[in-house]
């Protein structure tokens, strides 16, 4: 009797460690290929191959429509009602860095790694500290140099009563500089950081792109693939507490 049951604790064993696999890996690839829990982002990544000017590098594979793309490019679109020009007309070479880092929001599958709960009223989701490649983050701020703000976190403390942001009051507009004084201030605390600047190049497999070529594929697929296997291999195998409950009782079952 004694016997057979210890068949049976084995067998279980055997079963809860290797019913235990899947779950791991399975933790890992829900990080890969996979669209936030946000406003506008499909639920998971497809083609679209009518992607709007650009966010078309993200066609062959996407978490944003073909109207969430035209909208990206629109002043006030009706994505977030948000006004670039609040201190003035923003200079296209500024403007199209925002459109940039808009596409890499709403379009690419490649930010599971750094997708977090959040608790806001517009979102479940969002992305935090995803390491945006330094070349991409100091042309951004480059080019802005010659626009105007009047606040260095956008996320919050608008007015927004004309439905649109603007500069509330007590705050004034000055040269980009002024709020973002480095490359890092820009990138950082403008989305409420959202991205930290990497001390990676573009091109290194170590850092993501918002600017790319798709000829040569999408870079940020291997960056993603890099961030997240360095992430579960932190994991613990999580069979092992179970393993380790059964031990008295396959003791006791022995003695
Ligand atoms: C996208 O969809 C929204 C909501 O249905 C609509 O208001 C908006 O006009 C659409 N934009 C485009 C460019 O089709
Ligand atoms: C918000 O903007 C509106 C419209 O411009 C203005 O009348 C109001 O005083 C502003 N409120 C605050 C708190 O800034
Ligand atoms: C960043 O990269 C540069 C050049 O590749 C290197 O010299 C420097 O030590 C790095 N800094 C950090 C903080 O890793």
């Amino acid at each position: 009797m004694a016997r057979l049951m210890t068949t049976q604790l084995l067998l279980l064993v055997w079963v809860a460690a290797w019913g235990a696999q899947p779950r791991t890996t399975r933790a890992r690839t829900e990080l890969l290929n996979v669209c936030m829990d946000a406003k506008h982002h499909k639920e998971k990544p497809s083609p679209e191959d009518k992607l709007h000017e650009q966010c078309s590098p993200w066609k062959k594979n996407s978490c944003c429509s073909f109207n969430t793309s035209q909208e990206a490019h629109k002043d006030i679109s009706y994505l977030y009602g948000f006004n670039w020009d609040h201190c003035g007309k923003m200079a296209p070479a500024c403007k199209r860095h925002f459109i940039q880092d808009t596409c890499l929001y709403e379009c690419s599958p490649n930010l599971g790694p750094w997708i977090q709960q959040v608790d806001q009223s517009w979102r479940k989701e969002r992305i935090l500290n995803v390491p945006l490649c330094k070349e991409d983050c100091q042309r951004w701020w480059e080019d802005c140099q010659t626009s105007f703000t009047c606040k260095s976190n956008w996320h919050k403390g608008w007015n927004w009563t004309l439905g649109y942001n603007q500069c509330p009051v007590g705050t004034a507009c000055h040269p980009f500089h002024f709020y973002f004084p480095t490359p890092a201030a820009l990138c950082e605390e403008i989305w409420s950081h959202s991205y930290k600047v990497s001390n990676y190049s573009r091109g290194s497999g170590r850092c993501i792109q918002m600017w790319f070529d798709p000829a040569q594929g999408n870079p940020n697929e291997e960056v993603a693939r890099f961030y997240a296997e360095a992430m579960s291999g932190a994991e613990v195998p999580r069979a092992w507490p179970l393993l380790l409950s059964l031990v008295p009782m396959l003791l006791r079952l022995l003695s």
